[in-house]
């Protein structure tokens, strides 16, 4: 198979990134659109259209953005449907969207449990279950889906957020399996801790009055490489897995931790 060059790989390709506003999904949705891919991103942050501008960069990507909530049945068929009328496919999901609350059993009080798995569950769902009868109709494509290093080894305080991220491990698992027959692929990515504004966040919400620089130092510690992550880094990843590049790749997670779920941190 002759694969096209890295630099447009995606021209002619639609790519639907929900939670494409901020963080990891944005870098995404940047280097797709850099590579040629017509890009919608759907956000929940009042900034989502402004930030879909800013990525246009005057017209030399193709980006659109959606402002509402995933979890939102009617808001997501109708971001789906106005991205195959505005750019006639869909071929390419990523899912990116999530909230981040703190608590144990406990303290997660019903409300949030339900929040969190809407927002960071239901959506992907949401989007599967709108977005794939398109991708079918393009002839197949990929879908990849964000979990976390939470998935399979904790910090305390957690209990909802890490759930979800389990969660989503065996629905794109269960994505691979039905979807493979129609040539589509589902990969979920785990990153470990990746400086954005989910991890500013976190870090202040774990501070006890400490910088959030000094909280990076503080996570870094245990990360073999000694840094977090940067939001570019798993775009890199992503793009890779919207690519037939990883033509065999499907049902997997690919873990982009600097190391960190391959230590024991005895001393
Ligand atoms: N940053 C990290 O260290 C890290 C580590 C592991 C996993 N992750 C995962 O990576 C993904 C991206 O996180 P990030 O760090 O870029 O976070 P972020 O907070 O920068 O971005 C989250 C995005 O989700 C969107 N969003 C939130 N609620 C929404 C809703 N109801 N409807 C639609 N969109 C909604 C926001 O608008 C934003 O675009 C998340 O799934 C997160 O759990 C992040």
């Amino acid at each position: 198979m002759t694969l096209p060059s890295i630099d447009r790989e995606f021209e002619g390709k639609t790519a639907f990134v929900l939670g494409g506003s901020s963080g990891i999904g944005r870098a995404s949705a940047e280097l797709l659109a850099d590579r040629g891919a017509r890009v919608v991103i759907v956000g929940h942050a009042e900034d989502t259209l402004t930030v879909a501008a800013e990525l246009s960069d005057n017209g030399k990507r193709s980006v659109i953005g959606i402002h509402g909530d995933g979890s939102d049945s009617g808001f997501v068929r109708s971001a789906v449907d106005r991205t195959v009328s505005e750019f006639g496919s869909l071929d390419i999901i990523m899912c990116s969207a999530a909230i981040h609350p703190l608590g144990n059993v406990v303290e997660t009080d019903e409300a949030t449990w339900d929040r969190t798995f809407a927002v960071n569950v239901k959506s992907m769902y949401l989007t599967c279950h709108f977005g794939v009868p398109h991708m079918i109709e393009s002839g197949g494509g990929s879908i990849i889906t964000v979990a976390s290093v939470q998935a399979t080894s904790n910090t305390p305080n957690v209990c909802a957020y890490a759930s979800t991220k389990g969660a989503i491990v065996t629905f794109t698992h269960t994505l691979a399996i039905d979807l493979a027959k129609h040539k589509i692929r589902a990969n979920t990515i785990c990153p470990g801790s990746i400086i954005t504004p989910m991890q500013e966040h976190f870090a202040r919400g774990n501070g006890e009055g400490k910088s959030i620089e000094d909280m990076y130092k503080v996570f870094a510690r245990p990360v073999p490489l000694q840094r977090l992550g940067e939001a570019w880094e798993i775009a890199e990843l992503a793009a890779f897995l919207a690519s037939p590049r990883s033509g065999f790749c499907t049902g997997s997670q690919f873990t982009a931790d600097g190391g960190l779920l391959a230590g024991l941190r005895i001393f």
